[in-house]
């Protein structure tokens, strides 16, 4: 259906909004410019070679913008927004994509380092330029985190039995990151980046007799003989049938420090260990910090993590090595969600019920403090590094697949995209609830809480329940669903400094293509979902940046679709021609250099 013309005058969504399309391009609204920032394998630190797909070493690409950028942010480096760290996370490799004639039963080993190589986050030093985009600089702040940096294990499950393998006896030093997905700047100035879908990568789970072990692995759907990159054959400690315990390293909130490239990046098992998106803080009246994070699963579950010490303002090195130590030391709770209409006005369609809303109240459960747990038949430790299956004990509500969640700097309260989910009240699953309302949620919804941030009592209330306007079971915060934009499978928030929540895409069910929004979530406007860009197809959006004079957004395994291959391309963006497609960060900026979204 074609989008109204419409363009509403909040502050920072007044655009006209850009139409659904299936285009190979990066299509973003009338009046504004936009340019690539940064391109999987352009040189970031020192010594680091041109890019040639056809010529890949894992020696150019430890040096080199990694793969599939997800997370992004832009550090400030400055008051005037000129001189910046972009930070990125590199999710995942798809290596049919990246090489010419992939084996998948036999990748070589070179290319199985270039993926170890191509994993983990990029910090890229960025300046603006007049009235345009981003452009990256050498800098002594460049670095690239891989697969072989290393990490240090912290917080109360540091040293656990169930975290040492072969190589770290002592469970506190893990070589690298993957599947790094959303993330946030902390206030004090560091980035947390969520280890997601860690577990496709271990081999042989099938192998493992001890039934409490493969429990386990089972809730975490680490599964299966053989793995899909084989990286087992080039290093043990993918193969669970030698190195049990890696796995349990990773599906971590990890935390790195940009302002100095020589730090070592933490992995903090106080927030517990599940397919974590991301994980973004807010700082309590009191000065405790309060961190959010989703498990992006089917049916799993929104946590929340409250710290025992406080912030220390301010952004020095001192302040800031204080403030990477809060998040080690605190209370772990999950989250159960209860609506305040009949479930009988809960029809699975998304109608809304008799009181206008799909609303209700909610309770943060315990889960561990420290070295205490709350959950029987648990140990603290047993919390943190299983903590699906702790979370599973204590009634917690099965949300359609929690991804970024945010809080507003505005007004306060925290947003949480819900992306979809398919088995929704399907035989043998969670029947829809308040908070989860649409049988086979297709298109995916918008939760808002109201929460005391250092309590276990929230309000909350659904903003936005996805999908094309004309389908009666959408709702737009109450909006005149005539002059909003379709929208589907939200996965990232972020937030411009007027409050209103920008979303990005990921899966449109819609057939076009995904894209960045913006939405206000109060006044009169509440609910205008309007579209700022489409990416790409067989692209995702991701990590969105909104600043008052430019946006930036990933664009992840642009021409990935059924049949696409390094060997058939279905995308040449973003260099054109008949170039492999390459995952890259874009910039867009208003035409006369103005504020974005302001007419
Ligand atoms: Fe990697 Fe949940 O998206
Ligand atoms: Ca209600
Ligand atoms: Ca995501
Ligand atoms: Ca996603």
């Amino acid at each position: 259906p074609p989008v109204r013309p419409g363009r509403g005058n909040v502050p920072g969504t007044d655009f006209t909004p850009v139409a659904p399309n299936t285009e190979d391009l990066v299509v973003i609204a009338e009046g504004y410019d936009q340019g690539i920032v940064i391109r999987w394998g352009d040189p970031v630190v020192a010594g680091a070679p041109e890019f040639d797909f056809n010529k890949q070493t894992a020696a150019a690409q430890e040096k080199q913008f990694g793969y599939n950028n997800d997370f992004a942010e832009l550090v400030p480096l400055d008051g005037s927004g000129t001189r910046n760290l972009l930070v990125v996370n590199h999710e995942y490799t798809t290596e049919t994509h990246m090489f010419v004639g992939y084996d998948e039963n036999n990748p070589t080993e070179e290319q199985v380092r270039i993926a170890w190589a191509a994993h983990g986050l990029s910090v890229v030093y960025v300046e603006r330029e007049r009235r345009g985009g981003l452009k990256p600089k050498p800098s002594r702040y460049n670095r690239r985190i891989t697969l072989n940096t290393p990490f240090e294990l912290r917080g109360p499950a540091a040293g656990s039995d169930y975290l040492k393998t072969s190589v770290d006896p002592t469970g506190t030093k893990v070589f690298g990151t993957q599947n790094n997905c959303a993330g946030s700047l902390t206030p004090w100035g560091t980035i947390l980046s969520g280890e997601e879908n860690f577990n496709q990568y271990f081999a042989n789970a099938d192998s493992v007799t001890d039934p409490a072990t493969k429990a386990r692995y089972a809730r975490y759907g680490i599964k299966g003989a053989a793995s899909t990159r084989k990286w087992e054959k080039f290093d043990k400690r993918w193969d669970l049938a030698q190195e049990p315990n890696e796995a349990n390293r990773f599906g971590w909130i990890v935390e790195i420090d940009p302002h100095d490239p020589n730090s070592t990046p933490v992995k903090h098992t106080a927030l517990g260990r599940f397919k974590h998106e991301g994980a973004a803080v807010k700082i309590a009246d009191d000065g405790r910090v309060v961190a959010y994070s989703g498990d992006d699963e089917r049916f799993d579950y929104i946590y929340k993590f409250v710290s025992n010490g406080k912030v220390k303002r301010g952004n020095s090195a001192h302040a800031r090595r204080h403030n990477m130590t809060l998040l080690d030391d605190g209370t772990l709770y999950v989250a159960r969600f209860t609506g305040n209409s009949p479930a009988s006005e809960i029809d699975g369609t998304g109608k809304l019920p008799s009181d206008g809303a799909f609303d209700g109240t909610g309770e943060w459960i315990p889960l561990a403090s420290g070295k205490k747990s709350f959950v029987p038949g648990f140990t603290a430790e047993e919390v943190y590094i299983f903590t699906r299956l702790a979370a599973d004990k204590v009634g917690a509500t099965k949300m359609d697949r929690p991804e970024d969640i945010q809080p507003n700097p505005v007004n306060g309260r925290i947003y949480c995209a819900l992306t979809n989910n398919s088995n929704r009240g399907s035989t043998g699953n969670a029947a829809p609830d308040e908070a989860n309302p649409r049988v086979g949620n297709k298109h995916g919804h918008v939760l808002e809480v109201d929460d005391d941030a250092t309590g276990t009592k929230f309000r909350w209330d659904l903003l936005l329940v996805c999908g094309d306007p004309n389908d009666a079971g959408t709702y737009f915060g109450g909006f005149d669903k005539s002059q909003v934009s379709p929208i589907s499978c939200p996965d990232n928030v972020a937030f411009d400094r007027h409050g209103n929540l920008w979303i990005s895409t990921d899966g449109n069910a819609l057939k076009s293509n995904d894209g960045l929004f913006a939405v206000p979530v109060d006044g009169p406007e509440r609910g205008r979902v309007k579209q700022f860009l489409t990416v790409p197809h067989g692209a995702e959006t991701c990590g969105p940046v909104v600043r008052d004079t430019v946006v930036t957004v990933s664009v992840q395994h642009p021409g990935e679709l059924d049949g696409a291959s390094a060997d058939k391309p279905a995308s040449h963006w973003p260099d054109g021609g008949d170039s492999q497609p390459r995952p890259s960060v874009v910039a867009v900026w208003r035409k006369d250099g103005g504020e974005i979204g302001r007419r």
